[in-house]
């Protein structure tokens, strides 16, 4: 398969060849053909491992009197020292969990927009690409379902400051910029899919988590590796056909974009549940060396996947993507 048949909205009139950097050899003609055996084994792979969570992730979080169902631990308050009673972790746990998943479905929702956007004007429709493009398509509206029952079954009362109509329009606004930059979009669906997989293996593995919550994190962890490896692949195809302005996007803007979304997985409106100031204990436990020691362990398999594919380079991290993942220009953990 050409690299030219690889799943790509841009037009090349759009691509001045004066934007394009040097290529990173990931997508020179042998690395697309090797890339092309890669996907054929993911859609293999899925087309092997269909999960109905309608009918194969049955049930419902435990209910609040039944105690919480998220141990203390891994709460985005953990390291704070602040005295909360059990009745206060229990909603807590139960408001963090939606607030997460609701950000994650909302997520989701942008990555099939930009997924679906690709494949419209795919130039090859039998690309193994564009197969594995629908089968996560598949895989996350599947998944999306039993995020939305959760979502309802935890009967969250937070309310999202940042839930107003400016802040939509913005959203809609910036949404637009991501899906129509295929490598833009890559980057963010690697810290998309990295940040919740890191919690939910933390959720999975802990004896305390509720099992229904258990049994999610580990069906959505099982389907996200297939997706992630996916877009560890397809991000040095993108990357080598970048011009200069995506380029400057992922290199400047995008590690504060993951920074943001890391930040507001929890929002404020959650903490106010409980009788905490929102914005004040959000500022807090984001700066807690918990939450950032998690900020740069999941955002360190964004950064390897970025080198990997040739789209950073270790010597040359930009500064962004250093405060991000607590490291140096060479990628090694910040003295500090
Ligand atoms: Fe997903
Ligand atoms: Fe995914």
């Amino acid at each position: 398969m050409s690299q030219s048949s690889a799943i790509d909205l841009r037009d090349p009139a759009s691509s001045p060849a004066g934007e394009h950097g040097a290529a990173p050899s990931a997508s020179g003609a042998g690395g697309a053909a090797a890339n092309d055996s890669k996907v054929e084994r993911l859609n293999s792979a899925s087309a092997r491992r269909l999960i109905d969570p309608d009918v194969d992730v049955q049930g419902r979080p435990r209910p609040i009197e039944d105690g919480a169902i998220l141990p203390p631990e891994l709460l985005s308050i953990a390291g704070l020292d602040l005295s909360l009673s059990e009745e206060q972790l229990a909603i807590l746990a139960r408001e963090e969990l939606a607030s997460i998943t609701n950000m994650g479905l909302r997520f989701e929702a942008v990555l099939m927009a930009g997924f679906c956007l690709q494949m419209s004007v795919a130039e090859d429709l039998t690309d193994p690409r564009v197969v594995y493009a629908l089968h996560e398509v598949g895989e996350e509206t599947r998944h999306s379902r039993l995020f939305s029952r959760m979502i309802r079954d935890l009967a969250p009362t937070a309310v999202n400051p940042l839930d107003k109509p400016i802040m939509r329009r913005l959203q809609i606004w910036s949404e637009g910029q991501i899906i129509k930059r295929p490598a833009l979009l890559d980057v963010l669906i690697l810290a998309g899919e990295e940040i919740p997989d890191l919690f939910q293996k933390r959720a999975a593995e802990h004896p305390d988590t509720d099992p229904f919550v258990k049994a999610v994190s580990k069906y959505h962890r099982q389907e996200e590796a297939r997706h992630l490896a996916f877009a560890r692949m397809t991000v040095g195809e993108h990357w080598a056909r970048a011009g200069w302005l995506e380029r400057f996007l992922v290199r400047r803007v995008a590690p504060l974009v993951i920074g943001d979304m890391f930040g507001m997985t929890v929002h404020p409106g959650v903490y106010e549940t409980i009788g905490l100031p929102g914005w004040e204990t959000w500022k807090k436990a984001n700066k807690s060396p918990a939450r950032l020691q998690m900020r740069y362990e999941a955002c360190a398999g964004v950064l390897r996947a970025l080198i990997e594919a040739g789209v950073l380079r270790s010597g040359r991290i930009p500064s962004g993507w250093r405060r991000l993942c607590g490291v140096d220009r060479h990628a090694s953990p910040a003295a500090g």
